[in-house]
């Protein structure tokens, strides 16, 4: 079975992870320190701070842009729940509005009729590895005086307009979970050009001590911070990242050659001024194709290859969210985007051979 996602790991890491176990330094250290230097310098922003899980990062977030009970902040439904959490966790309200259907993305056409008094920031998720519509959403934020946090969970290294994932907006969250584009198992970090916002995240995974006083607390925090176990992987897979990242793309760019004009296959569209470094390569299956999207999941999975869903329920279906008011028919595009999406295997293991066989099974079906 070729797997949906699998993580590219050898000698460069286990080389580094030994030499932090010999150091006797295994938590928070050097190794976080320069991993952090050399994120920052990938994304050209000032600061980088990690964490041990994008979701933490995404909380650091949404604390260190002052998000408190009583506001709300505009994110999608078509995402993974870490995004909207990530609001709760501060008391706030998120505060859905629907996604474009040819990018997956938030449509900003729809945010100002979401906008109250009460909004403080957007959270924007470049989902699957394309950023989402910077341009306007800067335009609408700068209108609004309102941040904008940049959920780069899915797009380590992608580009927009010339800049790069975690400068777009604000302040941005990543994470290196095992199945993303760069892992160090569980882990995440922030990036921002913002001074204080930096010294908060940094306060904020530190129990609420200051970096230079310690056992002096300021304000609630929380245990968020990475080892340097996991930063050695981090910093090897910063060296391979460009590598790997040329890998997707190009077998991106041969799926999508591949299944171009397959009647009821829609193949994943890139923005004119954006990279994308497909974390997934998300094709729709609609109602024009002989078979639904389920079934052909099953017979792709029965041919020996492995294919996901993301995401299969959008959020304001789920009970979490329906306690805060939102039904079916609130996000159309979302709701009928979840039933189409299909995620096919496009990570560097995956040789040129066996995508020409997947395309040749989708081609196949009659
Ligand atoms: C869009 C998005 N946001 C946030 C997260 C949360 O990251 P983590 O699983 O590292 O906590 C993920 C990871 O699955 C994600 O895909």
């Amino acid at each position: 079975m070729i797997p949906i996602a699998s993580p590219v790991v050898g000698d460069k890491e286990l080389g580094l992870i030994k030499e932090v176990l010999k150091s006797g330094i295994i938590a928070q250290g050097p190794k976080v320190a320069l991993f952090e230097k050399r994120f920052a310098q990938l994304c050209n922003t000032k600061f980088a701070i990690a964490v041990n899980s994008g979701t933490a990062a995404l909380h650091c977030c949404t604390y260190a842009l002052g998000i408190r009970q009583g506001d709300e902040v505009i994110t999608v439904p078509f995402t993974f729940v870490a995004t909207a959490n990530s609001i709760l966790m501060q008391g706030a309200k998120p505060v859905f509005v629907d996604i474009c259907e040819e990018t997956f993305n938030i449509d900003p056409s729809k945010i100002e009729a979401a906008i109250t008094p009460n909004t403080k920031a957007i959270i924007a998720v470049n989902l699957y590895g394309q950023p989402a519509d910077y341009n306007a959403l800067r335009e609408i934020a700068a209108k609004h005086n309102l941040r904008i946090i940049e959920d780069a969970a899915q797009s380590v290294g992608a580009e927009f307009n010339g800049e790069k994932s975690g400068s777009l907006g604000d302040i941005a969250a990543f994470s290196f979970y095992a199945t993303k584009n760069l892992v160090t198992g569980e882990g995440g970090m922030i990036t921002t050009n913002n001074p204080e916002f930096a010294e908060l995240c940094k306060r904020f995974r530190h129990h609420g001590q200051s970096e230079k006083t310690r056992y002096e607390y300021f304000d609630l925090g929380y245990n968020y911070r990475m080892t340097d176990i996991m930063a050695a992987i981090g910093l090897a897979q910063l060296e391979r990242l460009p590598t790997l990242t040329e890998i997707r793309q190009r077998n991106a760019q041969l799926l999508n050659e591949g299944l171009a004009g397959v009647k009821g296959i829609v193949t994943p569209k890139l923005m004119p001024n954006a990279t994308h470094v497909y974390h997934q390569y998300t094709i729709r299956v609609t109602p024009e194709f002989p078979m639904t999207r389920d079934e052909l999941a099953a017979y792709l999975k029965e041919n020996g290859f492995g294919c996901g869903i993301y995401y299969p329920k959008p959020l304001h279906l789920h009970p979490h969210f329906q306690k805060l008011g939102y039904k079916l028919g609130d996000f159309p595009v979302s709701e009928k985007l979840a039933k189409e999406v299909l995620s096919l295997p496009v990570h560097p293991k995956v040789t040129p051979e066996q995508l020409h066989r997947l395309i040749g099974l989708i081609r196949g079906v009659k």
